[in-house]
């Protein structure tokens, strides 16, 4: 927490305002799509409640098609099953590890062969990278399918100095406790449509009908932020380029210590954008670094330092088994990333001497 956040808190206790409404509420998207220069922002419970709430604004139902980046948190896809929809997935780009765009227009292409385009894309930007958008841009457009951008992990991250989680029809963010500014929990949903962010604003509580009692014809969901905790995240906002700037010197430190070593390769950084280095993530080549990146997971859980594998893609899910997959090239980029890679200890509270730490231990696992 930076200070503000108690000052807003307390605000919001001393004018009552204790609920899911409320003046924090609508400053907080207000700030957060100004901040973008998108038109409209509704402040939701979670990222995930975020990307329901897309797919529901696109009417994606039983039956509906939806492409998904594979190597992604399961939220990304969760709700495609929600709407009774059916995940497909798209493999990473060996460049930007995000959604290949190689790989998505093969599958757009086989989509209309079967005579059954998908009703939305989501592009996750992982880590704080963004995707190659101008490319994925060009085929959604092409393609006229439109994108939801799950930029949950990318909040303060550029693309052509554009701001992630601006470029789709919808851009998802989510500030859970582990995110670069959190609010213990929440997500806000974006889009320039601001008719349809103000449907988003009805069936985020409980689609209340305009009638003078309680009148429902649509299905609606409990998906509202709490104005306290919308509070949190216009205090987190404010230091939300600090918080950048900080991911950012860890990576470097990672990097000046750790890049010259055979055998280990940092997530790059595409041209012409700002990684938000939400996590400072590499890959280890076993025929070079000597261990495999689980070996060096578990030496540095033996130090009590809490590193992780990659995310699992999702199309080797148990709960997604048998949805169709379009891997980049022969090779499934995606498949290698998550064998060979490590996210490292990247909190923005981390001291010089932690990170030492962490450094030294890697070192030590390599015989260096
Ligand atoms: C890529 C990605 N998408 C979606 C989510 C879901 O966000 P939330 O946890 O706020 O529901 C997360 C994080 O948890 C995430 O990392």
């Amino acid at each position: 927490m930076s200070g503000n956040e108690q000052k807003y808190i307390n605000e919001a206790f001393e004018t009552n305002w204790i609920a899911p409404l409320g003046p924090h509420v609508d400053l907080f998207e207000k700030e957060i799509a100004r901040f973008l220069g998108v038109n409209d922002a509704v402040a939701v419970s979670s990222g995930t409640a975020a990307i329901h709430l897309a797919l529901s604004l696109l009417d994606v139902k039983k039956g509906d098609k939806v492409f998904c980046s594979t190597l992604t948190f399961v939220a990304s896809a969760n709700p495609i099953l929600y709407q009774g929809a059916e995940p497909i997935f798209i493999d990473s780009d060996p460049e930007s590890w995000n959604m290949s765009p190689q790989a998505l227009e093969k599958a757009f292409k086989n989509a209309l062969l079967e005579g059954k385009m998908p009703k939305a894309v989501i592009v996750v930007n992982l880590y704080g990278q963004s995707a190659k958008m101008d490319e994925i841009v060009s085929l959604c457009n092409q393609y006229d399918v439109p994108i939801i951008e799950d930029a949950a992990e990318s909040l303060g991250t550029t693309y052509k100095s554009k701001p992630s989680g601006s470029f789709g029809k919808y851009g998802i963010f989510s500030f859970n406790g582990n995110k670069i500014i959190t609010t213990s929990g929440g997500g806000m949903l974006v889009s320039n449509d601001v008719e349809a962010i103000h449907r988003a604003r009805f069936l985020a509580a409980q689609a209340k009908d305009p009638a003078p009692y309680y009148q429902h014809s649509k299905l609606g969901y409990n998906y509202r932020l709490s104005n306290i905790l919308a509070g949190v995240g216009r205090a987190q906002l404010e230091i939300l380029e600090e918080r950048v700037r900080k991911r950012r010197e860890i990576f470097e430190t990672y990097y000046e210590e750790l890049g010259n070593i055979p055998g280990l390769f940092f997530m790059k950084e595409l041209e012409n954008t700002r990684s938000n280095r939400w996590l400072t993530v590499l890959t280890l080549d076993e025929r070079l670094s000597g261990i495999p990146v689980t070996v060096l997971m578990k030496i540095l859980e033996e130090e009590n330092i809490e590193a992780r594998l990659v995310w699992k893609p999702l199309h080797l899910q148990p709960l997604f088994e048998g949805a169709k997959y379009y891997p980049h090239e022969a090779d499934s980029i995606s498949e290698q990333l998550f064998n060979t890679g490590i996210c490292l200890p990247s909190g923005s509270n981390m001291s010089e001497k932690s990170q030492d730490r962490v450094i030294d231990c890697i070192k030590k696992s390599l015989n260096l």
